[in-house]
């Protein structure tokens, strides 16, 4: 598809393509069966500066726009959802941040080693009475002289025991709502914080996802990230980022399941004949192809918006709405094309199908995406 990308834009997409198909492809089934985190390829993305697309360079990143970030999270997500999520968390949920809010000490504390691959990131909101009502979070935050004291229990954080510097969000003053709650960057091993249990999952399962323990964890003043109940904010614009990521992720899923199907559905012989030649069959793949090409759209236009500087929550929220649906419609499809064959381990459409899930529930279900693409659409006034 020519999208008019620039030359710039092109190379990156080509960079992380390559890499996708000779790094993670090969691999990337045996990670999901083991359960195992790609850290050796996390760590390379970095030295080849996927890790720092939304750091300047003075800050040892290599920023670039966001259609770019699309590109290359597609890719590898074509190739490994896990390392697509990854990475996609490390640049809009923890290095966008610190770039955006962090104190110049912070910028040059964290992120030339997030930037670079050598420390990896975590970005701990989800509570467990604290998930779609992000704004209800118990984690306290104690003022105590130059520290804070940070106590409570964060949990499906993606990265959670495996991660060097996580983002930690905490309430202040929890009568205040959304209005107490602070961000704060925790590094390992800080006396009081350590992961807790570690969740056993459908999908995506090369991810580490785990819980967050807060034990009157003594945080420096230093490492507030923003003003004090500046964190909702902060929250709620990373996520609108995050969800473009997520579109992208999801993008790249359903496209490896339509490339699956159609090569598949050219080879499978029945009735003498390619399935392909059926038209039960066409009409499934013409679907497929034409809601990735409109979930791809989507996810470009939210970059681009995001690139001009504009509002772009509704359509950030949009993008992920419709990719994550079309992840998980096109990876049935793809599975009901191969027959049974789609339904063994063996094929690798399975495994799609399983990671294509999440995308419809984390950094806000779809639920929550239409409750967010509403409150935009009603305010909106028509042209
Ligand atoms: N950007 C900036 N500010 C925003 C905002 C946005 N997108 N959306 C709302 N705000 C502001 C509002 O303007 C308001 O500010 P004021 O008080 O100054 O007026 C404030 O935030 C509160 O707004 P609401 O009253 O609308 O907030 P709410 O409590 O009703 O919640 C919500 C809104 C959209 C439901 C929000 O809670 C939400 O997005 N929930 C989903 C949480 C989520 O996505 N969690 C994902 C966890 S992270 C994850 O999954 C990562 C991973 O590991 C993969």
């Amino acid at each position: 598809m020519d999208l008019n990308l620039t030359e710039e834009q092109k190379l990156i997409q080509e960079k992380a393509r390559e890499f996708a198909r000779k790094e993670l492809e090969p691999i990337a089934s045996k990670l999901d069966e083991l359960g195992k985190p790609p850290i050796e390829q996390f760590r390379k993305l970095g030295e080849l500066g996927f890790l720092g697309l939304m750091v300047p360079e003075e800050y040892g990143g290599s920023k670039t726009d966001t259609v770019s970030y699309v590109l290359v999270i597609e890719e590898l997500s074509r190739a490994c959802a896990s390392t697509g999520i990854m990475v996609a968390i490390q640049n809009s949920l923890v290095c966008q941040p610190i770039a955006l809010f962090g104190t110049e000490e912070q910028k040059r504390r964290y992120l030339p080693g997030l930037a670079s691959g050598k420390a990896i990131g975590a970005f701990a909101l989800t509570e467990p009475e604290a998930g779609s009502d992000a704004a209800s979070i118990r984690t306290r935050a104690v003022r105590d002289g130059d520290y804070y004291v940070i106590s409570g229990l964060k949990h499906f954080i993606t990265n959670g025991s495996i991660a060097d510097v996580a983002i930690v969000f905490a309430t202040v003053d929890p009568s205040l709502r959304h209005k107490g709650i602070t961000a704060f960057i925790v590094e390992k091993g800080t006396p009081g914080f350590r992961p807790g249990r570690e969740e056993n999952k459908m999908g995506i399962r090369a991810t580490n996802t785990s819980e967050l323990i807060f034990e009157e964890c003594r945080v420096p003043a230093s490492n507030r990230l923003g003003q004090e109940g500046e964190g909702f904010k902060i929250a709620l614009m990373m996520l609108d980022s995050g969800r473009i990521g997520v579109a992208a992720q999801a993008v790249g899923i359903a496209r490896r399941a339509y490339e699956e199907a159609l090569k598949y559905a050219k080879s499978r012989q029945q009735f003498g004949q390619p399935i392909a030649q059926f038209q039960a069959i066409q009409w499934m793949l013409v679907d497929m192809a034409t809601r990735i090409e409109a979930a791809r759209l989507l996810t470009i236009k939210a970059a681009l918006k995001k690139d001009a500087g504009e509002r772009y929550t509704k359509e950030a929220a949009m993008a992920k709405l419709f990719a994550s649906e079309t992840a998980v419609w096109v990876t049935d499809r793809a599975i009901q094309i191969h027959g049974g064959y789609g339904y063994m381990k063996e094929y690798v459409v399975e495994r799609l199908y399983r990671d294509a899930k999440i995308t419809e529930i984390y950094e806000g279900t779809n639920e929550i995406q239409r409750l967010v693409i509403a409150n935009q659409i009603l305010q909106e006034s028509l042209p």
